[in-house]
């Protein structure tokens, strides 16, 4: 995968994302809104770890949002297994400088698109958390059709949170 989309590209992780991994990822703006898996604090040794992790999983799915630069955020899917096999759950962040300049509603749209035709996908889903309502704005830019509330189903930062359900299928 190499999508260049303005002056952002998107593409596999290398060994050198590390520092601007590290530096964006320590935010607790973009872990609140994320699963316990995305540590935090979120140090150079989580980033080195979790770029190794991601680059032995073929095909790849999981992607970052660069510069010329650096890296500014992450996105990616997680392919579901058994009678699900047509379905993926779609994940993002942005590094906060970059926030709400549409690059997230680009990005989104491109991977769909990408995924719909190289993974043979039938849905994308995800599942935000109710209060974020920037990714749920990002869906919605994204034609994702909101199909439920999955009540105090998620536990974060110490409370119970309900997640909204939005789906795209072809
Ligand atoms: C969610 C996130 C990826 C959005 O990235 P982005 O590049 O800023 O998104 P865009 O600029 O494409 O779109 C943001 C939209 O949210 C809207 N928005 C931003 N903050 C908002 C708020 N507090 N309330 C309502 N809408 C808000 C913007 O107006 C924009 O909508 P519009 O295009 O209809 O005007 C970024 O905020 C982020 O990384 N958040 C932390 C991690 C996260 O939440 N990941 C998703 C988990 S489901």
């Amino acid at each position: 995968m190499d999508i260049i989309f303005d002056q952002y590209q998107i593409r596999e992780w290398r060994q050198s994302d590390v520092p601007s991994l590290a530096k964006y990822a320590n935010n607790c703006n973009i872990a609140l809104n994320l699963r316990d898996g995305f540590p935090h604090p979120y140090g150079e040794k989580d980033a080195k770890a979790f770029i190794e992790r991601t680059n032995a999983i073929k095909p790849s799915t999981s992607f970052a949002i660069a510069t010329n630069a650096e890296i500014i955020g992450g996105i990616g899917l997680v392919l579901r297994r058994d009678i699900h096999r047509f379905s993926a759950e779609i994940g993002y962040w942005l590094a906060e400088p970059y926030w709400d300049r549409g690059i997230m509603t680009k990005a989104v749209r491109l991977v769909c698109d990408w995924a719909f035709t190289e993974l043979n996908l039938t849905r994308i889903f995800a599942e935000p958390f109710a209060a974020n309502q920037a990714s749920i704005a990002v869906l919605r830019n994204c034609n994702f059709v909101h199909e439920g509330t999955s009540r105090k189903s998620a536990y974060k930062d110490g409370q119970f949170l309900d997640q909204e359900i939005y789906a795209l299928v072809r």
